[in-house]
């Protein structure tokens, strides 16, 4: 649906802000949801590959299996967490040697991510290295067409969001990170069933926790002007806030679980139509080269960054600050401040620290990441601009 597109402004000219929204695909949540979702999308099920990793599939194979007993389908469970290209081509060889036309990704965001890809190729006709080119990135950026294959999510984890979102984050050959967009390689339906995340291990749920709030808080805190995006990011926020210590605390809580996923699904669409802010964006050139869990990077990053954006954009900060209720003195740097806290809290909490206990990185070194980082499409959306020489200054302090 197109919002606003070309709209003259009354009195002078083009109104100055313009988008799309694009909604992403039926969601089907709570109990039984994943035989809801397999009602619903059985017809367009042609011959599915199901993408899993091999811990996941083992215990929910069973599960899946059932659904699927009247398919003619095909697994290939070979995912393992920080997926490169050469995940997506052994995906893909499965798929095209089994004439698979749909695809359903069974698992955690790693396992989401190699699936979208390799819709990707089966959609296009491309093959995983060309969808670095300029071919590649042309369909990717392509709006959606009713003759691709059909996606389905089934989420086991909650946090990346990336079974609502548009990112698929993929390691080159290089070594390197590199993330992909695409509102078309985005499942078209989702099963969001709490019991199947019931089993995810203490550190994996506090770390994808983690990350979802901080989707939501980039989402929210940047200058993207999607009406819808912020909303869902503000009620992700105040979801994912209150999700995360009570499934800490009680992991065995099918209400917990169920809110967390449902927070992390939300902070998903949210970065799909808003994109996140330079947290998000000075992380992934650090991941290429510290190889540490993600939320182990963010917790740093976020403290740094946050604390140095509110000395000169303290306002959505604060804004979500009063609308989750924080305490604060009342003015505006108080306000920010005092959701940077709680958020940090919560990083403790996790068990994620807020310090690296161990990063060297020379001037050169900060000089690298930081035009790596400059990169990022969320990068100019940051409530604050950051310069290079600013953006170096940041990963320097992160390592004193
Ligand atoms: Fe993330």
């Amino acid at each position: 649906m197109v919002l606003e597109n070309g709209v003259k402004h009354m009195s002078s000219g083009v109104f100055p802000v313009q988008g799309q929204i694009i909604w992403p695909g039926s969601c089907y949540w709570g109990a039984g949801a994943l035989s809801r979702a397999m009602q619903a999308a059985r017809s367009r099920l042609h011959r599915p590959l199901v993408v899993s990793d091999a811990g996941v599939w083992a215990a929910l194979g069973p599960v899946v299996a059932e659904e699927f007993a009247a398919l003619d389908w095909q697994v290939y469970d070979g995912v393992v967490s920080n997926p490169s290209l050469g995940q997506v081509r052994e995906a893909l060889r499965v798929a095209q040697a089994h004439g698979c036309q749909s695809v359903v990704a069974v698992g955690g965001g790693s396992v989401m991510d190699v699936a979208k890809l390799t819709l990707a190729c089966l959609a296009s006709g491309l093959e995983v290295d060309e969808l670095t080119t300029s071919n590649g990135q042309a369909w990717l950026s392509e709006p959606a067409s009713t003759l691709d294959p059909f996606f389905m999510a089934v989420p086991t984890t909650a946090g990346t969001g990336s079974e609502s979102s548009t990112a698929a984050l993929i390691q080159g050959e290089d070594g390197r990170k590199h993330l992909f967009r695409s509102t078309r390689a985005r499942p078209s339906v989702v099963a969001l069933q709490p019991d199947l995340t019931l089993s995810l291990p203490s550190r994996p749920t506090a770390h994808g926790g983690f990350d979802a709030v901080l989707h939501a808080l980039g989402a929210w805190v940047n200058q993207d002007h999607s009406p819808v995006g912020k909303a869902m990011a503000l009620h992700a926020l105040r979801i994912c806030m209150k999700a995360l210590p009570a499934v800490l605390v009680a992991p065995g809580s099918l209400q917990a679980r169920a809110e967390m996923q449902m927070g992390a699904y939300l902070a998903g669409v949210a970065i799909g139509m808003c994109k996140v802010d330079a947290v998000h964006a000075l992380c992934t050139p650090l991941e290429s080269r510290v190889h540490t869990a993600h939320a182990e990077v963010l917790g740093p990053v976020f403290s740094v960054v946050s604390r140095h954006t509110i000395e000169k954009a303290p306002a959505p900060y604060a804004e979500a600050a009063r609308a989750l209720g924080l305490p604060s003195a009342g003015d505006e740097r108080s306000a920010a401040l005092s959701l940077i806290d709680a958020v940090e809290e919560l990083s403790v909490q996790a068990g994620i620290p807020i310090h690296f206990e161990d990063l060297h990185l020379t001037a050169e070194d900060a000089h690298l990441l930081a035009l790596q980082a400059q990169r990022s499409a969320s990068l100019p959306l940051h409530p604050c601009e950051l310069g290079l020489d600013e953006i170096k200054s940041l990963y320097l302090q992160m390592a004193s």
